[in-house]
């Protein structure tokens, strides 16, 4: 499953760069508290990203760059998130199981 190229390391970097523990729980990335999004914690066992996307590596780096144009008006916003960095994000979020 943790197939994306990504580098967990840079990963958590990454994580911290773009806020993302503003609105998630993620173990391991200290400050990541955030009580608005769901906790990503056992994120890799996941069966649905999000509700609706397959918990696939290609998906979730769709998802960390565009959930608004997959699921519009949803809470989580257009970050930004450069590819390399999402590929990044996604190493490291498949080792929270
Ligand atoms: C402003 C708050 C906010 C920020 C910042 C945010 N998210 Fe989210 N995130 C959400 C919300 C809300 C959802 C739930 C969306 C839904 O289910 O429709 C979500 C869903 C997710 C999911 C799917 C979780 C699941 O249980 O299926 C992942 C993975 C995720 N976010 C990763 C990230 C990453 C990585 C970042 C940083 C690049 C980030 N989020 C930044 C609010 C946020």
């Amino acid at each position: 499953m943790a197939i994306t190229g990504g580098d967990v390391e840079r990963g958590k970097e990454a994580l911290r760069h773009y806020g993302c523990g503003g609105c998630h729980v993620i173990p391991g990335v200290p400050g990541a508290t955030g009580q608005v999004g769901p906790s990503l914690e056992g994120i890799a066992l996941r069966t649905y990203l999000a509700g609706r996307l397959q918990n696939a590596p290609e998906n979730m780096v769709r998802w960390v760059q565009h959930p608004q144009s997959i699921e519009p008006g949803n809470a989580m916003p257009e970050l930004g998130v450069k590819d390399g960095d999402a590929r990044d994000i996604a190493a490291y979020l498949y080792t929270l199981r």
